[in-house]
C-alpha cells in the first residue's frame, strides 16, 4: 500500500543550494514527487505547523529560523514513505546525524538540532495534516483560520 508524506527542505537547506541534490537522493531512492512548491513561511504559519512544539524553550528560535528564508515542499509517495523518510534524513541534531548516521540528509547538510535542514512527518496523522496545510484545497492563507 502507497503512503503519502510531507517533506520539506528549510531555509538553511535552500541557502546552501541543496535542493537538487537532495531532491536525487529523493528520486533515487524510490519516492514520487506528487507535488511541490517553494513557499515563504510566516509567523502564523509556523506557529500552526509547530503548535504541538509551543512550550518548548527554543519555540521563539525556532519561529525566526523558520521564517528566516524560504522552505522548499514535497508531498512524496511511495510504500512506507513515512517511515523509510524519517529514517533517510536522520536524527534531529544533525551534529550527532554526522556522527551515528553519517549518509543521512541531515549529515550532509544540516547544522544542529534546530537547523536540520530538513522535516518529514513522524506519522500517518501528521502526515495527512501536514499535507493538507500546505497542499490542501483552502489556500495557505485561509489555512489560519482552520488549523
Ligand atoms: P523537526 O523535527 O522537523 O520539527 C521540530 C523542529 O524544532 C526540529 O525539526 C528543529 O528544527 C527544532 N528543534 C527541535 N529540537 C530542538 C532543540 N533542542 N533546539 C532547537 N531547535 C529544536
Amino acid at each position: 500500500e502507497k503512503e503519502k508524506t510531507l517533506a520539506m527542505i528549510k531555509p538553511d537547506g535552500l541557502l546552501g543550494n541543496y535542493t537538487d541534490k537532495i531532491k536525487k537522493v529523493i528520486l533515487e531512492s524510490g519516492f514520487s514527487i506528487l507535488r511541490e512548491m517553494k513557499v515563504q513561511l510566516d509567523e502564523a504559519n509556523v506557529t500552526l505547523l509547530y503548535a504541538e512544539h509551543s512550550s518548548r524553550s527554543f519555540f521563539h528560535s525556532l519561529i525566526k529560523y523558520m521564517t528566516s528564508g524560504p522552505v522548499f515542499l514535497m508531498v512524496l509517495e511511495k510504500e512506507n514513505a513515512i517511515s523509510d523518510w524519517r529514517a533517510m534524513i536522520g536524527p534531529t541534531d544533525a551534529r550527532k546525524a554526522k556522527i551515528t548516521h553519517p549518509k543521512s540528509i541531515r549529515a550532509m547538510c544540516g547544522l544542529d538540532s534546530e537547523r536540520n535542514c530538513v522535516h518529514g512527518s513522524d506519522s500517518p496523522q501528521s502526515a495527512v495534516r501536514e499535507i493538507s496545510f500546505f497542499f490542501g484545497e483552502m489556500p495557505l492563507t485561509g489555512q489560519f483560520l482552520f488549523p
